[in-house]
């Protein structure tokens, strides 16, 4: 069975704390810090391999230090050439892929239009692309590539995918907003 969950709906990560993932394959994109990295620490600890995938490289290096049995992928979540060859060199390196935690997201907040004596200033197009790009693309590249593998490997995987409670709208989060609503309901 192929699960895609996200993190306000079914799953709950008090059940990984209980779960067997010894030997299982994990990606975690976002991993070289904050909560990706947490998660990978976590999910090594319980004894899976992890593939931690991240566009600074020298800090997925020194992550990559702090977990036993673990490999870094230097990639933009948000190009797909980068995504597509970066899941073949997983499956290269560690023979399969059970799991996949899409947690790679920026911020890049502003107000759609806002007024500053009678100007009326425009949330710029690159801002907001910016944030769908990594935010809502990326989700969808990466859980493109690791359910191909699964269902070619035939045999069932999990994709975690990390939304918001931003999802229900934010002030000043526009493009946030929508990329993780978008995330949501693709999961
Ligand atoms: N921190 C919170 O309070 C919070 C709340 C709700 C949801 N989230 C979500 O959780 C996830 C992680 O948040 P965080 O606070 O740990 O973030 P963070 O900024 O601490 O870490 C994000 C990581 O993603 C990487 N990254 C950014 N753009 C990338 C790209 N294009 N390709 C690959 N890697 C990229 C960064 O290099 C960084 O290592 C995000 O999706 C965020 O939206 C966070």
């Amino acid at each position: 069975m192929l699960a895609v969950v996200t993190y306000h709906h079914q799953f709950k990560f008090d059940r990984l704390r209980t779960m067997d993932i010894k030997n299982k394959v994990i990606a975690v994109t976002g991993a070289a810090r904050g909560l990706g990295f947490a998660m990978a620490k976590l999910l090594s600890e319980k004894g899976a391999l992890i593939a931690l995938i991240d566009l600074d490289i020298e800090a997925t290096n020194n992550a990559v230090k702090e977990l036993p049995n673990a490999k870094g992928y230097a990639c933009n979540v948000a190009q797909e050439h980068e995504v597509v060859q970066t899941f073949l060199q997983i499956k290269e390196d560690f023979g399969h892929l059970d799991g996949l935690i899409n947690n790679a997201g920026i911020l890049k907040d502003g107000l759609m239009v806002k007024t500053n004596d009678d100007e009326v200033q425009k949330l710029p197009l690159a801002q907001w692309q910016a944030v769908i790009d990594v935010n809502l693309t990326g989700v969808f590249l990466c859980g493109r590539e690791a359910a191909a593998s699964m269902v070619e490997q035939g045999s069932g995987g999990v994709i975690i995918n990390i939304s918001s409670v931003s999802r229900a709208g934010n002030f000043g989060q526009t493009n946030y907003s929508a990329a993780k609503a978008g995330v949501a309901a693709m999961t």
